[in-house]
This record gives structure tokens, sequence and C-alpha cells, in this order.
């Protein structure tokens, strides 16, 4: 490749195309698969611990990071878990999701659905009060500080009984609590969706949207199971449809989406490598998929980092950016305006921030 050094102009002509690297613009994009207890960077969680005087079973950065091997799902719910610890009051909270947002908008995200995970807290004794509005504080006033559109998201624990999350339900319902709609998460083997009827049910009659995680570890049983009794709207993850065709026929019919996290699934280890991932195959069938980073302090990367993967990894056409940044706007809980005025800016118009 021709020498840049000393700012020596390069005639173009010269340039030999397949020696630059031109990054592929950000599209803007809707995020609906986060977790914000996920977003923890190593750095604040050192930061919370000194505030809040907690001792943290690691003496440095690098010793925090070496954790960072998976071997599976629960492997990684096991440090995720532990790492709460550092989150006391409603400022730590705060700070945790002023910190995602600021990253995100830098990632092209423009509307947030972002999961929270009340249970995990209050098993620690953290009142429902305290993480709930330490979160919704930031997400109040995301459009006009960081031009992200946001909502939450209850996510519920499904290794837990189902009369904790109904109890926790409540709770939220009492309070009043600024959430759009539930999830179900954790460890997902051995925990199917059905486990949880009553809560969707509720949910639903309390005028909830609702999503669930299924098909990441577990079978592609469970994303049926999520559909027909939970009458969920979107499934996280889903990887595991792929399995069986007529499940992504009915898929693919009725537009469900899919909320895939590369990065994630690579990190956990439901799929060797990045080039095993089912994500081209998905878009090949015609599946409603979009493009999200689940605990991006955790597995290397935010939206624009999985869409930088992506793209080197399988040379993900234009054409298809452009179809999983739609995809993540259409299938988002956001009002039918606001879904507007995100394609229009796809489309290159301009951005609406208020
Ligand atoms: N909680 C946080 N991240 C999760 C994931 N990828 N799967 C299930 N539960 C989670
Ligand atoms: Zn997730």
């Amino acid at each position: 490749m021709d020498n840049f050094a000393g700012g020596t102009a390069v005639p173009e002509t010269e340039l030999d195309a397949a020696d630059v690297e031109v990054p592929a613009p950000l599209l803007p994009v809707a995020e609906l698969h986060l977790h914000i207890e996920g977003t923890l960077q190593p750095e604040l969680i050192f930061a919370l611990a000194e505030r809040n005087g907690i001792e943290l079973p690691y003496s440095s950065l690098d010793e925090l990071r070496e954790r960072y091997e998976f071997t599976d799902l629960q492997s990684f719910l096991d440090l995720y878990y532990a790492n709460m610890a550092v989150l006391q009051t409603e400022e730590d909270f705060a700070a945790m999701t002023h910190a995602y947002l600021e990253r995100a908008a830098a990632a092209g995200v423009r509307h947030a659905e972002i999961m929270m995970d009340p249970q995990a807290h209050l098993a620690r004794g953290i009142p429902l009060e305290t993480c709930v509005n330490g979160v919704a504080s930031v997400l109040a006033t995301s459009q006009e500080d960081f031009g992200i559109s946001t909502l939450l998201i209850a996510a519920f624990l499904r290794d837990l009984p189902e009369d904790s999350a109904l109890e926790v339900l409540d709770g939220l319902l009492a309070m009043d609590a600024p959430i759009a709609a539930i999830g179900l998460d954790s460890a997902e083997v051995g925990n199917p969706p059905s486990k949880f009827e009553r809560l969707y049910a509720k949910a639903r009659e309390a005028g909830l949207r609702l999503t669930a995680h299924a098909g990441e570890e577990g079978p592609a049983s469970y994303i049926i199971e999520a559909l027909d009794i939970l009458s969920v709207e979107r499934i996280d993850h889903g990887i595991r449809c792929m399995e069986d065709p007529d499940l992504v026929e009915r898929l693919v019919d009725a537009r469900i989406p899919l909320t895939v996290c590369p990065l994630s699934n690579v990190r956990l280890r439901a799929v060797d490598t990045l080039a095993d991932h089912p994500l081209p195959a998905m878009l090949a069938a015609g599946l409603n998929v979009s493009v999200n980073s689940d605990d991006p302090a955790y597995f290397g990367g935010y939206v624009d980092d999985n869409f930088a993967q992506l793209i080197a990894e399988f040379q993900l056409s234009d054409f298809d950016r452009a179809r999983l940044a739609a995809n993540s706007i259409h299938s988002s809980f956001a009002s039918e305006e606001r879904k507007a005025e995100l394609l229009n800016e796809l489309n290159g118009g301009e951005a609406t921030d208020s």
C-alpha cells in the first residue's frame, strides 16, 4: 500500500480500492434487545464500588476482564448478577443508564427499548422504586439529551417461580412504574414460557406489550410456546427457529420480529464463531430480524460493533443493512409517528430530535 506518512498526497488513481477500508456509514436504528445491567462497564463497576464502599472480588480491571470468558449462558449470568452488587442508589442506576445512552447515540441508535431485571435488585434488598426511578429519570429526557426515544421493559427472571414475577408485576403496577412492556430472561433451558402463562395474561390485561427470550439456548419449541401460550408480539433471540422449517414459515408469514444479538451468541457459545451465525440464512429466509447488542459491556460490542463485524464477516450488502435497520424500526413498540420519523431519517430525511 502507498505510504501516506508525511502528508504526501497520493494521486487518486494510484489507490487500490482493495487497500482502502471505508467504514460503512452508521444507519439510524432501534435497539430492541438490551439489558441495562449488561451495559455496566468494568470502569463503572469499580467507580460505583468505590462510591458505595463495596469490596469487589477482583483487585483490578484486568482481573475483572479475565472473567469475561464465558462457556454458556449460565457462566455469564453468574458474573452479570454478581456485578449488580455495585448498584445501590437511584444515582447509580441513573449513571449506568446515562453511560449507555451516550454510547448508543454514537452507535446510531435513535430509539431504544431497555430491559431491566427488577427481581435481581429486589433479591439484593434494593427497593423497586430505587431501580425503576433511577433508570426512568434518565429515560424521561433521553430524546432531548441524546436524540434517542426510549421505553422501559420489565424483564422477569424465568428461573424464579411465577408467583415471584406476579408479585413484582403487582408492585410495578401499584407504583405506576413507567413500563411499556414485559420480557422474560435469565436461564432458559428447563424454564419454558408455559411456566409464565398467568404473568403474561395479567400484563396483557394491564395494557403492556409482550416480548420474551426464546430459542437462545432453549429449543425451537420454546418459541412456539411463547407465541401460543404467552401471545408475545416479539421473540428475543429466536435463532434456534432455524431448526424447525415449519416454525420459520410461520414466523415469516406473521412477520414476527426476532431481536437477534450476534456477538452475544458468539460469546455465550450459542454458535461457535460469527461465521457460523445463522443471520444471513435468517435474512435469506425472509425472517423479520434486527441486530442488537444484548449485554454490550460483556460481549465486546454495541450495535455499531455488531453491524461492523457482520459486515466484515458476511459482506452484508447495503440493501441488507438497510433492511435490518428498517426491521428494527418497524418491530419497535414506538408510536406510529415516531416510527415514521425514524423511517424518514433512514431514507435520508432530517433527524427529528424532539
Ligand atoms: N439476561 C441478560 N442477558 C441475557 C441473555 N442473553 N439471555 C438471557 N437472560 C439474559
Ligand atoms: Zn437478552
